[in-house]
């Protein structure tokens, strides 16, 4: 029986993913901060705080087969009327990268040696389409550079993988715009089949997974060549352009 770790495990997408894991057959132990999981699908649980910069290593004594970096934080939200650059307070921008990308980071390098060290083992950074250039559009700053920035660890751990010998995968997934408390009620998805999609992931071999980027069972891919800015300066421009 694998055993999957996963952060921000007691509610949202995080607990879809331990159902999903466990009905898979995996032992799953969960970490958050609630002081307890709202549901049943976890074997352990441990309180971590990811903004905490002490040591990050919630399960020492536990052979980790998967491990799921979903715990993340959206503070400049535009729905919550905060999503300007301009208006984007220092502490969010931080909280921001503590929690989305050097929790993930912290969690990373505790796990992935151990995994290199049995040549078996997945990493999976719960992601977002916002991580990529191509889809900036000038909101949302502090989330959207800390999901680029994951997928930069991604495809770090994924290099280091790939030099390595052995069952190793490490790729990014974004769920799509799902029901939870940060993706709110007006989402059209539902967090379940998104982590059914995940799980099934897992099984693929490194040479399908590896250094990828996925969005439900699909490949999404990363960015594309630029421009990726357009806009009244682009409009001139093109006007200039024809204009000689
Ligand atoms: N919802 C969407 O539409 C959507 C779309 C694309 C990507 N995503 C990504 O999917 C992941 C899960 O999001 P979600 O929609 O399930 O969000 P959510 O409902 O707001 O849940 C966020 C989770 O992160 C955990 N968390 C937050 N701050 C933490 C901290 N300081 N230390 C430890 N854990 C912390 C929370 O733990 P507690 O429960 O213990 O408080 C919670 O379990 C995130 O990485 C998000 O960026 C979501």
């Amino acid at each position: 029986m694998a055993t999957a770790l996963v952060t921000g495990a007691s509610r949202g997408f995080g607990a879809h993913l331990c159902h999903a894991l466990k009905a898979a057959g995996h032992r799953v132990l969960g970490a958050g901060l609630a002081s307890s999981p709202r549901h049943g699908d976890l074997d352990e649980y441990r309180v971590v705080d990811l903004r905490d910069s002490a040591p990050l290593d919630p399960f020492p004594d536990e052979n980790v087969d998967v491990l799921i970096n979903n715990a993340g934080v959206y503070l400049d939200d535009p729905r919550r009327g905060c999503g300007d650059l301009f208006d984007l307070s220092l502490d969010d921008l931080r909280e921001t990268f503590e929690v989305n990308l050097f929790g993930a980071v912290r969690m990373a390098v505790a796990y992935a040696p151990r995994m290199i060290g049995r040549a078996s083992g997945r990493i999976v950074c719960v992601s977002s389409g916002m991580g990529r250039l191509q889809d900036a559009d000038g909101a949302s700053f502090a989330y959207r550079s800390s999901k680029l920035a994951v997928n930069s660890l991604v495809l770090t751990v994924a290099r280091h993988f790939a030099d390595s010998r052995g069952d190793l995968s490490a790729f990014s997934y974004c769920p799509g715009w799902i029901r939870t408390e940060m993706g709110t009620e007006a989402a059209p998805l539902d967090p379940g089949p998104a982590a059914d999609d995940l799980v099934r992931l897992l099984e693929l071999p490194p040479a399908d997974s590896n250094g990828r980027f996925f969005r439900g069972i699909h490949e999404l891919g990363w960015d594309i060549k630029g421009p990726f800015v357009s806009g009244r300066q682009e409009a001139e421009s093109r006007t200039s352009r024809s204009w000689r």
